[in-house]
């Protein structure tokens, strides 16, 4: 299986680099990186730290495509629109790990799923779309009478806010409750707050160190507080986990689909 990387020089695509030509079945088709930026021209293996495997990092997503059974896209959230048009027009299939996405790029991921299969991958962990899963249940048993907040914490680099994981989780929760979590997302608290509205979710963001993350759900009842917890110690399990998305999602057909599905987790 030919599998393109979009954002190959990144921090997680150095990793799918590795990741990929180290799996059985897998091969390297080529991958992207900024149009001007340091990577363009160079042999993709090298970010990655391995002996060069023949192919130049190119600034020209839809060739990588031409030569790919499957795009895994880490890659920055400006750059979805475009890969997107290009997985509607080939019918590629993508991974799409990238996060930090408006309105509109959440349109151009709809608009590309009617025309080519889209794994919306916001977090690639097998065991966080695992614990995602028993979080909709809880979310569903205990219900509006227990606060549900997300605290959630990223390495210091990421520059938007809450992240991709804890949108995800409270989206999860939210769908977990029967409700829409644009009508009951809270994201800033400062100031005079009033009481908590019943029914909302709330995120809080902490940002620090270097490596991945993790992500708290408080479910605040009465008389007694559930919690989940999970942490990531190595960004290394992101790239496994895009690896088997790629694997399972050629030959799918056109549609949106989760890591949840990925999983067999839905
Ligand atoms: N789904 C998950 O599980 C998961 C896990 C971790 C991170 N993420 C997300 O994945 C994305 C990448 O994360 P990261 O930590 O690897 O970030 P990063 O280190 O900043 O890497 C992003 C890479 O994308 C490249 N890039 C920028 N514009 C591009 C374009 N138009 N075409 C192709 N490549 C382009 C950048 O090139 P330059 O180096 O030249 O600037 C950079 O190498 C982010 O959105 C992050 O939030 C998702």
């Amino acid at each position: 299986m030919k599998i393109g990387i979009f954002g190959c020089g990144g921090t997680i695509g150095r990793l799918l680099v590795r990741e990929v030509v180290a799996t059985e079945g897998c091969e390297l088709s080529g991958g992207t990186s900024r149009p001007g930026g340091p990577h363009i021209g160079i042999d993709v293996g090298e970010p990655a730290g391995l002996e060069p495997v023949g192919l130049a990092i190119s600034d020209d997503p839809r060739a990588v495509m031409a030569a790919s059974d499957v795009i895994i896209d880490f890659s920055l959230a400006p750059a979805t629109a475009q890969h997107m048009l290009l997985a509607a027009e080939t019918g590629i299939p993508v991974v799409l790990g990238t996060t930090g996405f408006d309105a509109d790029d959440y349109a151009a991921i709809d608009r590309a799923a009617a025309d080519a299969a889209i794994v919306e991958a916001p977090n690639t962990s097998a065991n966080l779309n695992f614990l995602l899963m028993l979080i909709e249940r809880i979310a569903g048993v205990l219900g509006d009478e227990y606060d549900a907040e997300v605290l959630s914490m990223s390495e210091r680099r990421l520059p938007f806010a809450p992240s991709g994981t804890a949108m995800e989780v409270a989206k999860t929760v939210a769908a977990g409750r029967g409700a829409n979590i644009d009508d009951v997302l809270e994201k800033v608290r400062d100031g005079v707050i009033g009481p908590r509205p019943p029914g909302t979710i709330g995120i809080a963001v902490v940002r620090g160190g270097r490596v991945s993350g993790g992500q708290r759900v408080i479910f605040a009842g009465d008389d007694e507080i559930v919690e989940v917890a999970y942490r990531s110690t190595d960004p290394a399990i992101y790239a496994k986990g895009a690896v088997t998305a790629a694997q399972w999602v050629v030959g799918k057909p056109p549609a949106k689909y989760s890591m949840r599905d990925v999983f067999g987790l839905a």
